[in-house]
């Protein structure tokens, strides 16, 4: 199947992100988010990224201004009615998506895949939510979606083989790197990343370092080039908290446990870079 117009859900962080690249990528996007001024802002997250590109010289102004010219931006999913592929990027809950992917398999034509951008979300459970399981994949992101090479692919129990391959050509033709993994909780990323992040916010609130002492180990002592504390805040605490939850839920492990202080700073809406408040102030 040719894939000409992709659309994506979810104009924040991720889902800005996954729209300019499949935009360079040749594709038409339709990017949709709940609200107007979410839209305005993705489109300017989106210019700003790209005139970057130019100015480092790795992108022409005329490939800029035709990424630009194949994005478009709607408030209504009914726009994805003639998508060839859809990748969602709202929320990290699974109710949310578990709905979403439900309207979405009633409005795109049979046989599109459906995409999940989620962190640590079921992709079988999503697949269950719609009447084409074997269409269902997870398409993992990494943030700065523009910058990272990696995508990993998530099989989920009753997806085919032929929706695996739709993705991994994707993947090749946005000039990622897509590695596939089993659909458990975290997928590989974050099982393995987020243990590391929640330690450093255990460390941080047992007053074992600071925020910038933890980081600074990480960094010099591990070769990390961003510590975790400075990643959480990147992510979003929220996210992190959200994936934590996913992965103590569903794997049943007390070492996945978020940490109290996390919790307690979600709370208080201090959500890292994108609240201007995390473990540092932006
Ligand atoms: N932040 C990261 O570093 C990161 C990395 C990889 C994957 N992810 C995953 O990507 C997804 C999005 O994360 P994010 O950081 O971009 O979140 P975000 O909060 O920045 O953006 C989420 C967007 O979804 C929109 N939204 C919510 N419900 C919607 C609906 N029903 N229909 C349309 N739009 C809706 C919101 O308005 C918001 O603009 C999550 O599943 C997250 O786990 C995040």
């Amino acid at each position: 199947m040719d894939i000409n117009t992709v659309g994506v859900i979810g104009a924040g962080t991720m889902g800005s992100g996954i729209a300019q690249v499949f935009a360079q990528g040749g594709c038409h996007v339709v990017l949709v988010d709940v609200a107007e001024p979410v839209l305005e802002r993705a489109r300017r997250a989106i210019e700003k990224s790209l005139g970057r590109f130019v100015e480092k010289g790795t992108l022409s102004a005329a490939d800029r201004d035709a990424a630009l010219g194949r994005l478009s931006t709607s408030s209504s999913l009914d726009r994805l009615a003639r998508a060839d592929y859809v990748v969602e990027a709202v929320v990290e809950d699974a109710d949310t998506k578990r709905t979403l992917f439900t309207s979405l398999d009633a409005i795109v034509q049979p046989g599109v895949v459906l995409a999940s951008n989620t962190s640590s979300i079921s992709i079988t459970a999503l697949g269950a939510a719609t009447t084409r399981p074997e269409r269902v994949l997870g398409m993992h992101f990494m943030n700065p979606v523009p910058l990272m090479p990696l995508v990993e692919l998530i099989r989920g129990q009753a997806t085919s083989d032929d929706s695996m391959a739709i993705a991994r050509d994707l993947c090749v033709r946005l000039e990622k790197t897509g590695v596939e993994a089993a659909d458990y909780p975290g997928f590989i990323a974050n099982r393995i990343l987020m243990p590391m992040i929640n330690e450093a916010i255990y460390a941080l609130m047992e007053g074992v370092g600071t925020p910038e002492a933890i980081d600074t180990v990480m960094k010099l002592g591990m070769n990390h080039p961003m510590g975790p504390l400075t990643l959480a805040d990147f992510i979003g605490l929220d996210v992190c908290l959200a994936i934590l939850d996913v992965m103590h839920e569903g794997l049943g492990d007390p070492k996945y446990r978020a940490c109290p202080l996390l919790r307690r700073l979600v709370a208080a809406g201090r959500l890292g870079r994108k609240s201007g408040q995390g473990f540092y102030t932006y």
